[in-house]
């Protein structure tokens, strides 16, 4: 988000704009926490995970009242475009602005990766660093113990931080939400793994899809297989990005302000096979996000052997 928000800040200067800072999201906007945004504000931040501009959630910016009260902020400020970083409900958000006239440009950020118009969003490629690091430290103990580890990650209804970074950590089964594997069936792959040597086994199982405890709980009252949850909860989403989430922020913030330079509102930018594309938000929100059943199919096949 810091890199984002960075290029966003220096792209417009460029461009002989004044950039301003809207702090905790729609809920600030409408509170009128903005302000001009300076190069010291930005500067040192890439490496930080989390955001300077600060975020929150409201429940006010879904009502008309809302939506009325952040325009007339955005006017009383004398702004002329903005720029939102946020996933499905941040986007919904610049969809109502942008019917009320408002230019605006939307940038995915969410670890989730569950926007369908593009490839990646920002966060998500450093969740999955994070996720594989932990992956590894777990493996350790699961192998000095044989046992068998179950590790939650998050991701809402999509299971694409499950499947890369079991991908990246050598994961021997990963359930998400998106292919549907009893739990029954689960539990014989591993008591099976067991009966054929293999004493250590990894499951990622995606928020979506289960919760770890239940089953593991569910492993334990079925077969003799040792079993230990982990739920890596929010050490999955902070800390330093990494350079691929620095460059695609960077893009992308760019990218959003050339938009708004041009006149252009009510678009959202996103990467297709690693190309900087925009689409019409409505088109951004309509679709559809696509599981990667090959990659899934990929690891199946690791797991195998
Ligand atoms: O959408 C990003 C995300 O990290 C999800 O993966 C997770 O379910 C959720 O946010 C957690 O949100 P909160 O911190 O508000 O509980």
């Amino acid at each position: 988000m810091n890199c984002a928000i960075r290029a966003v800040f220096k792209t417009g200067v460029a461009m002989g704009m004044q950039v301003m800072g809207i702090y905790h999201g729609y809920k600030g906007l409408i509170e009128g926490r903005v302000d001009y945004l300076h190069h010291e504000d930005v500067e040192n931040k890439m490496h930080k995970g989390g955001t300077v501009l600060r975020t929150a959630r409201s429940s006010r910016f879904m009502t008309e009242e809302g939506i009325d009260t952040a325009i007339s902020v955005l006017r009383a400020y004398g702004i002329e475009g903005l720029v939102v970083i946020g996933g499905d409900g941040s986007f919904r958000g610049c969809m109502a602005l942008h019917e009320h006239g408002i230019p605006v440009i939307g940038i995915p950020g969410t670890i989730d990766n569950d926007m369908g118009y593009t490839d990646f969003t920002i966060g998500f490629d450093t969740a999955v660093n994070n996720v594989t690091n932990e992956i590894y430290k777990i493996r350790d103990t699961m192998r000095a113990h044989d046992r068998v580890g179950v590790i939650e990650v998050m991701g809402r209804n999509c299971g694409d931080i499950a499947l890369w970074a079991g991908i990246g950590g050598a994961a021997d089964l990963i359930l998400v939400p998106e292919v549907p594997v009893s739990w029954e069936d689960a539990a014989t792959r591993l008591a099976q793994n067991k009966l054929r040597g293999k004493l250590t086994s990894i499951v990622m199982i995606a928020e979506g899809a289960g919760k770890a405890e239940e089953f593991a709980e569910y492993v334990r009252q079925h077969t003799d297989v040792e079993i230990k949850a982990t739920v890596l909860g929010y050490i999955q989403r902070g800390g330093n990005p990494s350079a691929f989430d620095r460059v695609l922020a960077a893009r992308m913030g760019q990218r959003a302000v050339e938009l708004l330079a041009e006149g252009k509102g009510g678009r959202a930018v996103g990467i297709r096979r690693n190309s900087i594309y925009d689409v019409a938000l409505a088109d951004a929100i309509a679709t559809k996000d696509v599981f990667d059943e090959k990659l899934y199919e990929l690891n199946e096949l690791m797991a195998k052997f």
